[in-house]
């Protein structure tokens, strides 16, 4: 075997080491078979967006239930679709945090027993590094250092990514999330949940110009304003979305993509005015968006635009790689193995749990 195939611990990783991954951070049931870290041979994502949305949002024990009676047919099909037998499996993935407690332990769950099963170690991953490697397997030739923009329905965060498993935090949301934003607007205009793919749709018919809605914290430090952490790559939606409601008020009849084409504007130009600040502060010179907002037409073009301008590369993985999935879960999953090694049977599941190296 080549001593460059043998990964944390001594385990042999290498390109063909098939990874069996499993997501259930929210109200998404997913399971996925990628090869060598890169290479997807089967994702199957069970969506439960229509069970919360009678609520508006996700209801934690729902989504733990639905997990639940969900989880084994989807790790059969993602097993089917790979073409593969449990036992041909090297190792088996599951994001163990940061999430919905319930939702997390299910997917966990299924995944230690598994790898107690076969045999094969059990890795866990984080959450937000599986969003970021979604892009490694948008790009098979992407290698850190890169720029993460990751933004979803609980978070917002802006992520240098100096090599495999070393981050550094440069800045997050001081409130909403993102999403949170997209999917509580969503609400107020009466759009139904979830909130991002509807405004997302809605706002190609409208206006982005025709209200100029404030765009929070974006004058918050600048280029050479101060110290990485000083408060320049924070966000900040809660004010943005109280800026919409009352424009609401005042103006009833103006047309409801009007005002969603315009909220989508001042959420993709401070994201991504912040993105390429950072970059140009930092020196990194790819930039990468992911996370269910990553999803967002206006800001994947935007995104591609400023980085074209400034002469970056930029990585915008498919949609289906930037909402929760679990071919990311593997792709990160194998690097850490590769890495670091085994996560260990008793590791549990971390609804709050810190990205590691940061
Ligand atoms: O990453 P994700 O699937 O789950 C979390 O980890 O939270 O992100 C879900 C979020 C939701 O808030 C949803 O409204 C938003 O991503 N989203 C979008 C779009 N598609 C999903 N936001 C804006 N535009 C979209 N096209
Ligand atoms: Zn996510």
């Amino acid at each position: 075997m080549n001593p460059r195939d043998v990964g944390g611990r001594g385990l042999p990783v290498h390109a063909r080491t098939l990874v069996l991954a499993i997501e259930s951070s929210c109200d998404e049931t997913a399971a996925a078979v990628v090869e060598g870290g890169r290479r997807i041979r089967s994702s199957i994502v069970a969506t439960q967006a229509d069970l919360h949305a009678q609520f508006g949002g996700v209801v934690p024990e729902i989504a733990s239930r639905a997990h639940v009676e969900s989880i084994n047919g989807v790790i059969a099909r993602a097993l089917a679709g790979a073409g593969v037998e449990l036992a041909a499996i090297d190792a088996v993935a599951a994001a163990h945090g940061p999430g919905l407690a319930g939702a997390l332990l299910v997917g966990v769950s299924a995944a230690k027993a598994l790898a107690l099963a076969t045999g094969r170690p059990y890795i866990g991953v984080h959450h937000h590094e599986a969003h970021m490697y979604a892009a490694l397997i948008e790009d098979p030739t992407l290698e850190p250092p890169c720029l993460h923009l990751i933004v979803s329905g609980g978070h917002t965060l802006l992520i240098a990514m100096d090599d495999h498993g070393r981050y550094r935090r440069l800045g997050g949301t001081v409130d909403d999330a993102a999403g949170e934003a997209f999917d509580k607007v969503a609400r107020l205009l009466g759009l139904g949940y979830p909130g991002g793919p509807v405004i997302d749709r809605l706002a190609a018919e409208g206006d982005p110009d025709a209200v100029r809605f404030t765009r929070p914290m974006l004058g918050s430090g600048h280029l050479g304003s101060g110290h990485l952490g000083s408060g320049q790559y924070d966000f900040s939606f809660s004010g943005l979305k109280t800026a919409v409601v009352q424009h609401r008020r005042r103006h009833p009849d103006q047309a409801v993509a009007d005002v969603a084409a315009s909220f989508q504007a001042a959420v993709v130009d401070v994201l991504a005015t912040k993105l390429l600040r950072a970059a140009l502060d930092t020196g990194i010179e790819t930039i990468v968006i992911g996370g269910g907002v990553a999803a967002n037409s206006a800001l994947r073009s935007r995104v591609a635009a400023d980085a074209a301008r400034a002469g970056l590369r930029s990585v915008i993985p498919a949609r289906a790689l930037c909402t929760d999935n679990a071919a990311m879960v593997g792709a990160a999953g194998w690097h850490r193995l590769r890495n670091d090694g085994p996560t260990g049977l008793a590791g549990g599941a971390t609804p709050n749990l810190a990205l590691p190296g940061t």
